[in-house]
């Protein structure tokens, strides 16, 4: 699983017998660390693929492959319109005549795009694809696709499952890990140009002396890959490292220490990114302490950053100190009246629902709510809430989910997807966030399929109109194979799993039903402790009479936060999707369903629905044995029986506990624990 989907193997005769002619000899120069990046991966992938790598030449012969840009290239001066318009990361991929020869050109304006156009060129390899009509120009439509590590310094994990932090900071800047370089070279292959290193519940050692040598390290190994590091900053770090009585975003003197803490970083790491803040939330300290708003909080590090190119991503990951009457209105209030008054290299980002990261959840109401501010779109790639890295889920039908959702706030088509690469308010900067899933463990993410979550992300990231299915076909053929027997059957699992999952930890709207703190397995009792709002019973609401949580206009008004056409919709209990019925609704335990049975039975219906679909994923992989290694069919068999049982485990526990409300029957047709 190390080589995740760069494993080159070799393809099948017929393949290179079509391909290896084209491709025998490279024209390019080769001046910069990360042309050097793209040669290597290239030779490597091509050497593997095919059996051999290009040859250099400085004249043009059949079968050479031409990469460079149009400004430095005499031969690729004919593209310079052609490459107009790309940025510093788009690219071409063609087929054409080059000095008279037949050619295949990579061109773009910038180092980045010529990265990006030789990853895009494997892909087409990899996944077996034809080359004669070849004529691709593409171009990010997100400027800022960056993963998030939660990373401690001590190398934990905040919701990692998949081993330590791949960052070894004790053995750092001395020791470069070469993983770190194919962490580069995979985050480059999906068009990621972001990392933020460090965990949002952030330590402010990362930002003393020491530490940012590191970081320079590190910085250093992604540049030429195109990818650019930031740190997640603590709001009290000039009190915890700088030695001053306050954190106060108004105080000259920590005005001052910011300002000098950007410059000192920008001074050993000039492409430095910048910041993301988790402040005044789940007990970090932040603006708010001092009686400032989250603008002033962000304001100050953006002046700080400014002169340097550097942004500010500014969470709204928030909860207030006292307990909200619905915890789903509380970042939308706190940042709907500072819409306007960040500054221009702040972006807001906001979590893709407006709980946390459940197997499903209506899109965030800040989409689209605040048109003068970007608001970046924060995913969780790792499974948190569906199962860690035992479950199998494909989040990438979550995030499509999310990004096609329509928030209606300038008429139709006013999707997530429009708010978050900048297009319906007319903003330059967009960006997108992936809380990573990577860790030390051999196959980076825990398990096999969660890499597939890493890989969606970041083609989402670069395109959000992709489809999930396209994605998990790419995958599939680079991390398995092309065999179509194997490619149908095993995108059908993934296309359906996610689905399974919100089947068997509670379907048609029900959310936060997991054991307290760990947020493993089925909890819908967990009552009691500190605050309401992290318990399962604040959710669910379920009674004698029926269950869901009432965000009508007569309940908590949740809905208004959307626009007025959508908030109509979801108010109403007939026409709101089914799926998030128990969202927005409380309902008694007969009220009708589409299919026509009562609510009481549907639901079991659901869950039993859940269990069936990871059976039927067990059965699928298992009739699969003859086409994966069995090394990876082992494991992923393994998982799935883990899944197929604790998927029974949340079924059963959940429907005892609400058959205590509702005392109704189970449903005929209803399978009973074993
Ligand atoms: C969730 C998660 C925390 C994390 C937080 C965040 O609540 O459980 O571990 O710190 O999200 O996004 O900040």
């Amino acid at each position: 699983g190390y080589d995740l989907w760069l494993r080159y193997r070799p393809l099948p005769a017929a393949q290179v017998a079509a391909y290896a002619p084209e491709m025998q000899h490279l024209r390019m120069d080769v001046d910069s660390p990360a042309r050097a990046a793209a040669r290597d991966e290239l030779s490597n992938a091509l050497q593997g693929l095919l059996g051999s790598a290009p040859q250099p030449v400085d004249r043009m012969r059949p079968g050479t492959l031409v990469i460079g840009t149009p400004a430095s290239s005499p031969w690729l001066a004919g593209l310079a319109a052609d490459v107009d318009g790309l940025g510093d990361e788009g690219f071409l991929v063609r087929r054409m005549r080059v000095d008279g020869q037949p050619a295949i050109v990579i061109a773009a304006n910038a180092d980045a795009g010529l990265v990006y156009g030789t990853f895009r060129f494997l892909r087409l390899l990899q996944t077996g694809q034809s080359l004669e009509a070849l004529d691709l120009r593409e171009a990010p439509r997100v400027k800022l696709r960056v993963l998030n590590h939660w990373d401690d310094l001590n190398r934990y994990v905040e919701r990692g499952y998949s081993g330590q932090s791949i960052w070894d900071w004790h053995r750092l800047p001395g020791w470069l890990d070469p993983r770190y370089t194919d962490y580069a070279r995979a985050n480059a292959s999906i068009g990621i140009n972001g990392t933020v290193l460090n965990n949002v519940n952030a330590n402010a050692r990362i930002l003393t002396p020491q530490y940012l040598e590191k970081v320079r390290a590190l910085a250093g190994v992604m540049r030429p890959y195109g990818i650019r590091v930031y740190l997640s900053a603590r709001f009290s770090a000039p009190m915890e490292i700088g030695g001053l009585a306050t954190s106060d975003p108004l105080d000259p003197e920590v005005q001052r220490w910011w300002k000098a803490k950007a410059d000192e970083i920008y001074g050993l790491i000039p492409d430095f990114g910048g910041f993301l803040v988790k402040a005044n939330s789940e007990g970090q300290p932040g603006p708010q302490d001092y009686g400032r708003s989250h603008a002033d909080g962000a304001n100050l590090l953006a002046d700080a950053l400014a002169p340097h190119g550097g942004v500010v991503m500014w969470r709204a990951f928030v909860y207030s100190e006292e307990e909200p009457d619905d915890r789903h209105k509380q970042a939308y209030n706190e940042f709907v009246p500072h819409d306007g008054e960040f500054r221009d290299n702040v972006l807001v980002q906001v979590k893709n629902g407006a709980i946390d990261f459940q197997p499903r959840e209506p899109f965030h109401p800040l989409f689209g709510a605040m048109p003068r501010t970007p608001l970046v779109m924060e995913f969780q790639i790792t499974k948190e809430y569906l199962g860690f890295s035992t479950h199998l889920a494909y989040k990438g039908t979550l995030y499509e989910e999310v990004l096609r959702a329509d928030t209606r706030v300038d008429g139709e088509g006013s999707t997530v997807a429009n708010v978050v690469d900048g297009s319906l308010h007319g903003h330059v900067l967009s960006g997108m966030a992936g809380v990573a899933n990577i860790g030390s463990d051999r196959s980076w993410s825990g398990s096999h399929f969660d890499q597939a979550n890493w890989y969606a992300y970041g083609r989402l990231a670069w395109d959000p109109d992709l489809s999930s299915r396209a994605i998990a076909e790419e995958w599939v053929r680079m991390t398995f194979s092309n065999d179509p027997a194997l490619v149908a059957p095993v995108v059908g699992m993934m296309m359906d799993s996610r689905e399974a999952v919100v089947d068997y930890t509670g379907a048609l709207g029900l959310h936060h039903l997991m054991g307290r703190g760990h947020h493993y397995g089925p909890g819908p009792w967990v009552d009691g402790g500190p605050r309401a709002d992290w318990t399962s019973v604040y959710y669910h609401r379920a009674t004698g009479e029926g269950i869901g949580f009432d965000r009508t206009t007569g309940g908590s008004d949740a809905v208004s936060q959307y626009a007025p056409e959508l908030a109509a919709v979801f108010d109403d209990p007939t026409r709101v999707p089914e799926e998030f019925l128990l969202w927005f609704h409380h309902v008694p335990w007969d009220h009708p369903m589409r299919s026509g049975q009562p609510l009481w039975d549907e639901l079991v219906m659901r869950y039993d629905r859940g269990v069936d679909t990871v059976r039927r994923m067990r059965a699928t992989w298992d009739a699969l044995q003859e086409h994966v290694d069995g090394e990876r069919h082992r494991q992923v068999a393994a998982f799935l029986a883990i899944q197929e049982n604790e998927a029974q485990w949340w079924r059963d526990a959940s429907i005892a506990y609400f058959q205590t409300f509702a005392r109704r029957p189970l449903p005929a047709g209803h399978a009973p624990p074993p």
